[in-house]
């Protein structure tokens, strides 16, 4: 099961055991971290998930895709390492992620 290290903005840190197949944000909120609220339930329409990528994992998470950039336009404090979980999805090749949540969502 892929380990993926989500970062408050106060710095406090949540390491969940994600399940293979289900997105960043899902096993986020099924641990209760603080920071992921996903109003729309992973349908890429809140932007309330939205979390910066470690640097050493951006190539392992790839690109966002048209929708997922367009949410991202209207989100606080976006960079070039946004992503929103809900579009993560968490398999092995993920193992070990890190993530860090935005200032907003603290
Ligand atoms: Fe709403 Fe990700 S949960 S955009």
């Amino acid at each position: 099961m892929p380990r993926i290290t989500y970062i408050e903005f106060d710095g406090t840190e949540h390491v969940v055991e994600a399940n293979g197949g289900e997105s960043v944000m899902e096993a986020a909120v099924r641990n209760e971290v603080p920071g992921i609220d996903a109003d729309c339930g992973g349908g890429c329409a809140c932007a309330t998930c939205h979390v910066y990528v470690d640097a050493a994992w951006r190539a392992a998470t790839g690109e966002a895709q048209t929708m997922e950039l367009s949410m991202l336009k209207l989100a606080e404090a976006v960079a070039d390492n946004s992503r929103l979980s809900c579009q993560l999805v968490a398999n092995e090749a993920l193992d070990g992620l890190i993530v860090r949540m935005p200032e907003s969502q603290h």
